[in-house]
């Protein structure tokens, strides 16, 4: 029997449900927050820039969120902001049922977090794996409760660096973006390999939203001063992209579908897994291994100085 599509008709009523999501000023996190919080889930909007994440929270508020999304500063590329907001929310909350992984950028000129690390490895997997390793105590608590990563096709291009992993030698910036989304691949399964020997309920899944029309495609080349790059992906979006909102399913797939997979990766299931409604994609297999993910577990945790209690 043909499986019925995935829309937000089918998504399960979030009342009650406390969710973080990353990036959620912009793009795939604002729809991925707005459709939580029109679901009746208390969101935390997390936002490097307060003021944007503040305007993108009346917009939700204005299309009806029962309760108010709250925006709480942010900054993947600083792990002391990381431990502030983990220590913010440890204190104001007793639960977390839904921590959803979205902050990215892609293909930016070379540059370094606050601690050294190249940018696109550091905000896409470092920040991420350090935020959910210091919320994991509340995470762990709370029955049914899910940490959702958001990938990309790109991690095929991908290939971690182990000699030099800040890309000191020939930074390629989109060999860098595919190393940081393979980063998210692999952190999700190891994550997911401990758990399945735990008899709880925590699901650890990833997402990727095929190409969605959003601001990070041009980010890289406006941030360049390359015009013409910006207005090729500007137009490029417009013409070929689906919408954010589209972007935004397969997120929400796998943080509410009731048939999700411990482990698994939801994607558009549409033309080349570009565009169309959720569905189990499979990442590659060559890549994202068991042994490549426990490697990188171990240096992520040296990095970060940050240990996980799995
Ligand atoms: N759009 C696509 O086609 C596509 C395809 C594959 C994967 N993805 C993935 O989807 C995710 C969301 O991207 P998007 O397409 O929605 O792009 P976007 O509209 O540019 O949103 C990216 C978000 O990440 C935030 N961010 C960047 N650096 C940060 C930092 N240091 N700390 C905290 N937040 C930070 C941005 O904040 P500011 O607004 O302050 O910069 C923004 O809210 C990314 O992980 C991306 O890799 C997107």
């Amino acid at each position: 029997m043909k499986k019925e599509r995935w829309t937000l008709d089918q998504m399960p009523q979030q009342t009650g449900r406390i969710a973080v999501v990353t990036g959620a000023n912009s793009g795939l996190g604002f729809n991925t927050a707005k459709a939580l919080a029109l679901k009746g889930a208390k969101v935390i909007m997390a936002c490097r820039n307060v003021e944007k994440g503040k305007l993108a929270s009346l917009t939700i508020i204005n299309e009806g969120a029962e309760v108010k999304p709250e925006v709480w500063q942010l900054d993947l590329a600083s792990l002391k902001s990381v431990q502030q907001f983990a220590e913010k929310f440890s204190k104001s909350v007793d639960r977390l049922d839904l921590l959803i992984n979205n902050a990215g950028l892609m293909a930016i000129p070379y540059a370094r977090t606050e601690d050294g690390f190249e940018m696109q490895f550091g905000v896409n997997h470092l920040g991420h794996f350090a935020l959910t390793a210091r919320l994991w105590p509340l995470i762990s608590l709370t029955e049914g409760s899910r940490v959702v990563q958001v990938s990309s096709l790109a991690h095929r291009w991908g290939k971690i660096r182990k000699e030099d992993i800040h890309w000191e030698q020939g930074y390629k910036k989109w060999g860098a973006y595919g190393m940081s989304k393979l980063a998210n691949l692999l952190f999700i399964r190891e994550l997911s390999n401990r758990l399945e020997s735990r008899d709880i309920s925590l699901m650890a899944l990833v997402a990727h939203p095929g190409y969605a029309n959003t601001a990070l495609q041009a980010k890289g080349s406006r941030m360049q001063g390359a015009r013409l790059g910006a207005a090729f992906f500007d137009l490029a979006n417009r013409l070929v992209a689906q919408s954010a909102a589209m972007g935004a399913l397969p997120s929400l797939y796998a943080a509410s579908a009731t048939d999700v997979i411990q482990g698994a990766y939801y994607g558009p299931g549409g033309i080349m897994k570009l565009h169309g409604w959720p569905k189990e994609d499979f990442p590659d297999r060559k890549l994202v291994t068991d042994n490549a993910a426990g490697e990188l577990w171990d240096i992520s945790e040296t990095l970060t100085g940050v240990r996980f209690a799995v």
